[in-house]
């Protein structure tokens, strides 16, 4: 469906230019005075400067044009220069009545759909999922599902950090450990053993060990480097046991990432780019990009306006190592290969930034990106504990991802405690639901660059902008509607034009519910949707507190109520979805 104020948009645009404006004046906005009309047009403020007339003469001009607009209630001209637009009522109806009976809820599908690949998770392979992991996977899903809603063709990749220095610490552990292991016998020319010789939890306990060593151990810190070049130059055995690291690692990673509701459709990894890399720095050293600088090869990336210095962007080390640039690089050019994307969308923290801008301007430079791939980063701000430094333990250790789930999760169970008839099964899976919510709109209502405060008594509050609130108003829905069953079957639910000014207003915000999806999609603003979410609610709560729906004995006002709501439920579970929320059944 044509968005509302895109339609209103072309009506003004046509009147401008018929009069000799540019029709890019004609843009129609929603008023920010809202007593005093529902739209507005500020164009002929800025055609004045462009023209040299007065601009309320261009306003009254375009004014006389609109009198006769079917659409249009009230049309007026208004000093200095405003367009102030009112609709009938009989127009938003219309509206929101063919905006019910579309499936994407008025959202229009992607003339030509864009292949997106989503690059969103970013766990390391035998680290445990801590909440620096956190705010990736849950923006990453709300910007791979908004793409995906409006027919965009996304795919979505974890991304695994499972090539890296923490491999060859976990495999020179493993080998100080148990050196009889076959792994580590150069002369072993039988078949690896099929298991693995560490389950989860030992793995858990290898790595951190392996770490706090190194890091006070020189010597074992070499083992660890060196385990790491002879792994990433194809020693079998430190493959066959990568492989088991990487089995029993993503088995739990998976396990965590579901249980955040978020799924990811490639499990590739760092790893997977390494049999692009051979060819791709012969090629580059062929086409005299790279150079030599203290012993690494290097490809400069800087450019002359820059207002901050860019280092050159490094290949490979000085003894002859990848880095995580040299994967970042080489992963752009397998996407190519696999999926001729137009977009490759990075969510990853923000401090990242510098590295993703020599990646994208070395991809460019080297044409290893097409010149029609937009690479685009978003970079997240930190979840910050209350003392406003990175969240913490209490005991100040890092959080595991699945500890803070709970932890939401008992706050919410602790609220339905008192509340009527359920079961412990039923308590435990709304508490699961409402707790997600809490923590994901919790971190999704902020704006994704910024830096927030992880306050949980605050996000699973049941009022407010939270996840709760939303999924509580949805849930009240719900039972008016049960309590409304009978008519709902009888009759053929049709809308009436509003009996009063909160009404109009609901119908107004469901019928901008398209102008808000597209809009995020094209920002990346999911925070956005929360917004919509929170007002649309705050509406609908409003009007269910003035009107008496199922008490309601006009039968043409009950149905058109009962509808209403029904279209209200239908966009915030909707938007709820977009952000990778589910509603409960009661809470
Ligand atoms: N594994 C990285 C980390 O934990 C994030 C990966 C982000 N994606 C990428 N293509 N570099 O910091």
């Amino acid at each position: 469906m044509e968005r509302l104020l895109k339609k209103l948009s072309s009506i003004l645009e046509d009147k401008f230019e018929k009069h000799g404006y540019d029709k890019r004046y004609g843009m129609v906005t929603v008023s920010n005075r809202p007593e005093l009309c529902q739209f507005q047009c500020n164009g002929a403020l800025a055609a004045a400067k462009q023209y040299k007339k007065a601009p309320i003469q261009i306003a009254n001009q375009i004014v006389e044009e609109l009198k006769d607009v079917e659409e249009f209630e009230k049309v007026e001209a208004v000093n200095p220069g405003f367009i102030n637009i009112t609709l009938k009522d009989s127009f938003i109806v219309k509206y929101l009545s063919d905006m019910s009976e579309d499936k994407k809820l008025g959202c229009s599908e992607a003339e030509n759909p864009l292949t997106i690949v989503v690059d969103y998770g970013g766990a390391n392979v035998a680290k445990p999922l801590h909440v620096g992991h956190l705010r990736a996977a849950i923006i990453g899903e709300s910007i791979k599902r908004i793409s995906r809603f409006l027919g965009h063709n996304v795919i979505g990749d974890v991304h695994l950090g499972d090539w890296g220095l923490q491999i060859g610490m976990v495999i020179s552990e493993v080998k100080r450990r148990n050196p009889e292991l076959p792994y580590f016998d150069d002369n072993f020319t039988g078949e690896y053993p099929a298991e693995a010789p560490f389950t989860i939890d030992e793995l858990e306990e290898i790595y951190p060990a392996a770490s706090k060593l190194a890091k006070s151990d020189e010597a074992a810190m070499e083992e660890a480097r060196k385990a790491t070049f002879e792994l990433q130059n194809g020693k079998t055995g430190y493959i066959a046991l990568w492989k088991h690291i990487l089995a029993v690692s993503v088995a739990d990673l998976k396990k965590n990432y579901s249980k955040l509701n978020v799924e990811f459709d490639l499990w590739k990894g760092e790893s997977d780019s390494q049999k692009y890399i051979g060819d791709m720095v012969k090629s580059l050293k062929e086409q005299g990009y790279t150079y030599e600088s203290e012993g690494a090869l290097v490809i400069d990336v800087a450019k002359e306006d820059d207002s901050y210095t860019v280092p050159p962007f490094i290949l490979l080390k000085s003894d002859g190592a990848t880095l995580y640039s040299t994967t970042d690089l080489a992963t752009i050019l397998e996407r190519v290969k696999e999926y001729d994307p137009d977009q490759i969308i990075y969510v990853v923290d923000k401090r990242q930034g510098l590295h993703f801008e020599q990646v994208f301007r070395c991809a460019y430079k080297t044409k290893i990106a097409p010149e029609k791939l937009k690479l685009d980063f978003i970079g997240f701000g930190t979840m910050n504990g209350k003392d406003g430094k990175p969240f913490k333990t209490r005991e100040g250790g890092v959080m595991r991802l699945q500890d803070l789930i709970k932890m939401i999760k008992d706050n919410v169970r602790e609220k339905l405690k008192d509340s009527d008839s359920m079961d412990e099964a039923e308590r435990e899976e709304i508490a699961r639901i409402v707790g997600l919510a809490a923590l994901k709109y919790g971190d999704l209502s902020n704006q994704i660059t910024k830096d927030y405060v992880f306050d949980l008594d605050k996000f699973a509050s049941f009022e407010g902008n939270t996840g709760p609130y939303i999924q509580y108003t949805v849930v009240r829905i719900k039972s008016i509607l049960n309590k409304c069953q009978d008519l709902i079957n009888k009759e053929e639910l049709k809308l009436i034009n509003p009996c009063s000014g909160v009404e109009r207003d609901l119908m107004l915000k469901l019928s901008s519910f398209n102008e808000v999806v597209e809009k995020s999609f094209i920002d990346r603003t999911p925070n956005k949707i929360c917004e919509y979410l929170y007002d649309t609610a705050n509406l609908l709560n409003r009007f269910y507190h003035d009107n008496r729906i199922i008490s309601e004995e006009n039968q043409e006002k009950k149905v058109s109520w009962i509808k209403l709501i029904s279209i209200t439920k239908a966009v915030l579970e909707t938007g709820l979805e977009l952000l990778g929320l589910e509603v409960p059944e009661r809470m």
